[in-house]
């Protein structure tokens, strides 16, 4: 059992074809998926999604780059999930993202940045339930 987190392989890793990639070193890192789905997600999805983010300078970019095509939105379990995955995903930025991490070995800018992870268990709980609204 464990925790869970959600994960969201971005557009831009989807495009670099690097999903099975990702999804082996959330295996291999003892974090097991336990729910998937494809999203190409619409305007209003994403930025409800990101309400957090809304009066940020980047919040228009960020919509239109997790619009700009399919995205493999995931639940993953595991003893210290979300912590895990974070580590595993490195920092925002590509470029501070620590060697071997997925944002360092496969984001291209930090928009661009391969890889979505919930950033504490109470976010966890809301971004699983609204993609995965089944459940809980
Ligand atoms: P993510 O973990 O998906 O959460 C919000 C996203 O906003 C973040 O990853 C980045 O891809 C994106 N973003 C774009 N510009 C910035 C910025 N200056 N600071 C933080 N996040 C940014």
């Amino acid at each position: 059992m464990g925790e869970r987190t959600l994960a969201i392989i971005k557009p831009d890793a989807v495009k670099k074809r690097v999903i099975g990639d990702i999804i082996q070193r959330y295996e291999a890192a003892g974090l097991n998926p336990v729910a998937a789905r494809m999203v190409h997600m619409s305007k209003a999805v994403a930025e409800e999604f990101y309400a957090v983010h809304r009066d940020r300078p980047f919040f228009g970019s960020l919509i239109a780059h997790m619009c700009s095509g399919p995205t493999v939105i995931l639940v993953l379990e595991g003893n210290d999930a979300v912590k895990v995955n974070r580590e595993l995903m490195g920092a925002t930025d590509p470029l501070k993202a620590e060697p071997g991490t997925i944002r360092a070995l496969h984001g291209a800018s930090i928009e661009a940045n391969a890889v979505h992870g919930s950033d504490c268990h109470e976010t966890a709980t809301v971004e699983i339930a609204y993609f995965f609204p089944d459940m809980v």
